[in-house]
């Protein structure tokens, strides 16, 4: 019987550093397989975060690096975000993901007390994780106005979307995890699960939306095809024909 593999995950530090790049290429490498932006990191910000203990780091019981994410703080503290989450291909869908932002939660609550959490993702996996630690979906005017943290997203596919929207809306979905006023963890758990078809179907319908401004009438179809929105390819070509 194949054995469950074990993780530790820990607050990292400046011992991790030699971990750094191979941590940004896999975000890279993740972020291209998957057709969606990022905000780029460097090596260098990674190195950073892990000497201020402002990230979290798991390892497989032999040491083979296995997930990663840091801390932000923007709005002089005011707003937290916990970015950058990452988990080796090799060791998906074992739950790491949630144990690490749990650990990143908890680190963060530590460190900032009574700061917001936020966090802009464009994966359910994500939305999922954070529903189960009390976070809803906002509007992104609910978030941090810092300039400096939406400067991050420059280096995104993405940014022209979100510029042309005056940073109102993007492929991203937001969401708050507000300490003064949040839902009960497994309330805000359990509207997900009870929303999540809604959610998939709400983000691929934002995204379409979004996308169908920028691109050439060409490539429309081919675009809803991945999407899944099939019908609505269907009757798009029908519409054109008439
Ligand atoms: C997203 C990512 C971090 C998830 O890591 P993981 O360790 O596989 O996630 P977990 O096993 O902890 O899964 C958490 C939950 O999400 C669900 N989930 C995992 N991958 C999923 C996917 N691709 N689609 C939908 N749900 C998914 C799991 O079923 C689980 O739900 P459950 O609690 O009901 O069982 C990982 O796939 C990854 O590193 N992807 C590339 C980078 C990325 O997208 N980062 C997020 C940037 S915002």
């Amino acid at each position: 019987m194949e054995q469950e593999q074990k993780f530790t995950i820990q607050i990292a530090n400046a011992s991790h550093q030699d971990f750094a790049q191979i941590i940004c290429d896999e975000m890279e490498s993740s972020a291209k397989a998957r057709g969606t932006g990022i905000a780029k990191r460097s090596p260098d910000y990674i190195k950073e975060k892990m000497r201020e203990g402002k990230a979290v780091i798991a390892f497989t019981e032999d040491g083979i690096w296995a997930g990663f994410c840091y801390i932000e703080t923007w709005s002089h503290g005011e707003y937290v975000a916990n970015s950058g989450l990452i988990v080796a291909p090799s060791f998906r869908k074992s739950g790491l993901a949630k144990n690490i932002k749990r650990k990143i939660f908890d680190l963060s609550q530590k460190l900032y007390p009574g700061a917001k959490l936020f966090g802009l993702t464009t994966g359910l996996a994500v939305m999922k994780i954070n529903s189960d630690l009390g976070y809803e979906p906002v509007t992104y005017s609910e978030l941090t106005q810092d300039e400096a943290f939406w400067a991050g997203c420059k280096s995104c596919v993405n940014y022209e979307i979100l510029m042309s929207k005056e940073r109102k809306n993007c492929m991203c979905t937001a969401m708050l995890y507000d300490p003064k006023e949040h839902k009960p963890k497994e309330e805000a758990a359990k509207d997900f699960v009870q929303r999540s078809k809604l959610y998939e179907r709400f983000m691929k319908i934002k995204q379409w939306s979004l996308l169908k401004n920028l691109l050439r009438k060409e490539k429309v179809d081919m675009i809803l095809a991945e999407l899944g929105l099939t019908k609505l390819a269907k009757f798009k070509k029908e519409k054109l024909a008439k």
